[in-house]
């Protein structure tokens, strides 16, 4: 397709804005993707059928290169137990300290399936059930399932919503953090949904204050490398040597290069004793061990990808801009919150005066679209909608004209 070509013995570098085309429609019919699949949908929502833009994974085609690695590891054709090499692991450490300006060492790196099993095996290992874990919500719903399906109690430190974004209620977690059952906090950074990007003061702020109350820090950082213009992922890790010991960084190459079904995430861990713990917990239920592929997938991905996505992400930015402007024009009371991080954009339809549940009927039943409900988020999510648009602009721009189509019939009536 986008190749670069040799002409009279000059090699001529594609424009690198015109390398992929994230405009192909590719269906995923016949894959078993949850995201487009209509019975799972209809269990999950109750309405099949539905254009999905929900779960956050990528209706674009994984990079190249990834492929081919792919390919040609599929064709050596034997399939047997694998361990990740040196080069494995020095893939890791360089995109961490090239695009993060962060030093990890290759001790620190423990494999786990998914960045959800870790924290499943993080809260089962550092907590007892009745213990508490600290939660941010309106934040990624299966932290709140995972805590309450280990016997743990969920501590709501909820964001604060003023002046258009999401603040960290330090008050509130001060006096979270000092009861004597609170043990972790799971902390999303960037923010699933809110789409923050936190900076160095409030991570410095937060991380002080679990210090001070022995209190460990579990980050979510597998939106780390999707944020945009100036807004930097700090790792909560990186900003002190405490916080360093006593954390557990969860990243994962599966958001960033749309691979999520390959099961690949990696969890930082510099405090040796925090680790061997963690790693023996998995051996014991023998998730320990990458596939052949997830090792293959990262790999390649950390060596050989950031240029797909850093285009993938100018791609995503330009979506953004097509959803706010379509806000704009059509709904100028909702309010579209600043992207600064992941592909998933938080709207507040709680101007309309709908009421969340018919808001959430009438874009699932009438518009036939399928977004994330901001109540599933939390209480305070309830009127919001999680948009995920990581897809062609077409997909977009129909979900978008059928919610509009739906919600003025509603508003007319
Ligand atoms: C914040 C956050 N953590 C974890 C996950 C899922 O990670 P995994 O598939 O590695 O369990 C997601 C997926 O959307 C997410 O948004």
């Amino acid at each position: 397709m986008f190749k670069d070509i040799t002409l009279k013995n000059v090699v001529f570098t594609m424009p690198k804005k015109n390398r992929y085309n994230f405009d192909e429609l590719i269906t995923r019919e016949g894959t078993d993707a949850i995201k487009w699949d209509a019975k799972f949908m209809e269990e999950y929502f109750g309405v099949g059928d539905l254009l999905p833009l929900w779960v956050a994974d990528m209706d674009f085609r994984a990079p190249e290169v990834l492929l081919q690695a792919l390919k040609k590891r599929v064709e050596h054709g034997i399939f047997g137990y694998t361990i990740p090499s040196e080069s494995y692991y020095q893939a890791i450490i360089n995109w961490f300290k090239q695009r993060h300006g962060w030093s990890i060492e290759k001790e620190w790196l423990q494999f786990a399936p998914g960045v959800v099993t870790a924290i499943n095996v993080i809260i089962q290992t550092f907590s007892k059930p009745g213990d508490g874990v600290i939660i941010q919500e309106p934040v990624y719903y299966p932290f709140a399932r995972t805590i309450k399906n280990n016997g743990r109690e969920v501590l709501n430190n909820e964001l604060l919503f003023s002046g258009g974004s999401y603040q960290i209620d330090f008050k509130d977690l001060k006096e979270k953090c000092a009861m004597p059952r609170t043990k972790l906090l799971i902390l999303c950074s960037p923010h699933n949904p809110v789409a923050r990007v936190w900076k160095t003061e409030e991570l410095k702020q937060l991380g002080e204050i679990c210090m001070e109350n022995n209190v460990l820090v579990i980050s979510d950082e597998i939106h780390c490398d999707i944020t945009f213009n100036n807004y930097k992922h700090i790792p909560f890790a990186s900003i002190s040597l405490e916080f360093a010991k006593r954390s557990f960084t969860c990243v994962a190459p599966t958001k960033t290069f749309n691979i999520a079904g390959l099961k690949s995430s990696n969890v930082i861990i510099p405090n040796p004793t925090l680790r061997e713990d963690f790693t023996t917990a998995l051996t014991n239920i023998s998730i320990a061990s990458p596939s052949i592929f997830a090792l293959v997938a990262t790999e390649t991905a950390y060596n050989s990808c950031e240029n797909w996505l850093n285009e993938v992400l100018a791609y995503i930015w330009d979506n953004y801009c097509f959803l706010k402007d379509f806000f704009a024009i059509n709904f100028p009371n909702c309010y579209v919150l600043p992207l600064e991080g992941t592909y998933l954009p938080w709207v507040d339809f709680r101007p309309l005066g709908i009421g969340a549940k018919e808001l959430d009927r009438i874009i699932k039943e009438e518009a036939k679209v399928g977004l994330d409900d901001g109540a599933m988020f939390g209480e305070s999510g309830a009127g919001f909608q999680r948009i995920n648009i990581a897809c062609p602009r077409e997909i977009l721009k129909e979900a978008l004209n059928r919610i509009r189509d739906a919600l003025i019939k509603r508003l007319k009536k």
